[in-house]
């Protein structure tokens, strides 16, 4: 069982859900008429269910697998495609989705989320796979997504949900004097795309500071890094998606930022489902969310 729910883990699956049964409907029309196929692809699949809460306040909530599984109405999709690196949580989503839906048409892979997008895109370009339309589901715990690995998906019929660590990921990284160790560096690299000199002008300001033996430069990490690196990774999914959605901001108890969720797609009309989607679920969590 995955280990990690708070409030907004609960947010996440339903606007994924709202989204998905959104997405088939309009796809069904399609499908139908185009002979479209469909495809759920999920690359941090999680092992069915999600422990939330503390001792005294537990929940156990069916994880996001399971609850796509389960919708049939107006229909359900061609393929589910479920990735899970770690073994024993891999074993687990077997049973609540292979095992629970024998009828549904489920693969589960037991590997790395980056090599599977890409594996992916060559299908989704192949001659069988280009009849497939897919829905993506990108919901990792912390930075393991590569950059290089969503810019595989460009130009595609892929709409995607994606789970972007940015109070729990990069801004830890951003340490305040702008040390940062070389793994690190090259951790927001690859998770950014971009390159050292460019990620540290985004977060840090240099200073000339008057000393009493003469003027030092001192490096300061920018205020709200946190919102700063949603705006840029917003930023930067614009420039392999025709259209990227407003974040469901993801914010702990103690009202802290951890996550934002964006939508992208190459499709306008997606992207204004998403929307109203997100705008429901911030006004209910979250007040006005500025973006
Ligand atoms: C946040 S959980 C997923 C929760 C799941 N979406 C749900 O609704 O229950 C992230 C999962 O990704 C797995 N994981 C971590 N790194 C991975 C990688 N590089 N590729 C695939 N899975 C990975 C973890 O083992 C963990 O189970």
């Amino acid at each position: 069982m995955n280990n990690f729910g708070g409030d907004w883990t609960e947010s996440k699956i339903e606007i994924l859900v709202e989204y998905a049964k959104a997405y088939l409907t309009i796809m069904n029309i399609y499908a139908h008429r185009y002979d479209w196929k469909l495809l759920y692809f999920d690359g941090f699949a999680g092992s069915g269910s999600i422990k939330k809460g503390n001792e005294q306040d537990e929940k156990i909530i069916i994880g996001a697998a399971a609850r796509i599984l389960e919708i049939d109405d107006p229909r359900s999709f061609d393929m589910y495609y479920f990735v899970e690196k770690e073994p024993n949580a891999k074993r687990l989503l077997e049973t609540s989705t292979k095992l629970k839906f024998p009828q549904k048409n489920v693969y589960i892979a037991n590997e790395d989320c980056n090599d599977k997008i890409h594996a992916m895109k060559d299908f989704l370009i192949s001659k069988n796979g280009r009849k497939y339309k897919a829905l993506a589901y990108i919901d990792p715990c912390g930075m393991q997504l590569n950059w290089s690995t969503l810019v595989a998906l460009q130009k595609l019929s892929v709409d995607a949900w994606i789970l972007v660590p940015t109070g729990m990921g990069v801004n830890r990284l951003l340490k305040s004097d702008g040390r940062i160790s070389d793994a690190w560096l090259q951790k927001l690299e690859n998770f950014l795309g971009m390159e050292k000199r460019d990620i540290l002008s985004q977060f840090y300001v240099e200073k000339e500071v008057y000393t009493l033996f003469g003027t030092e430069t001192v490096t300061t990490k920018k205020e709200s890094a946190i919102e700063q690196s949603a705006n840029l990774y917003m930023q930067r999914l614009g420039e392999i998606f025709k259209y990227v959605s407003k974040p469901y901001v993801l914010r702990n108890r103690m009202n802290s930022t951890m996550f934002h969720f964006f939508m992208v797609s190459n499709n306008r009309e997606a992207v204004k489902i998403a929307n109203e989607i997100v705008a429901k679920y911030n006004n209910r969590t979250n007040g006005t969310v500025k973006y």
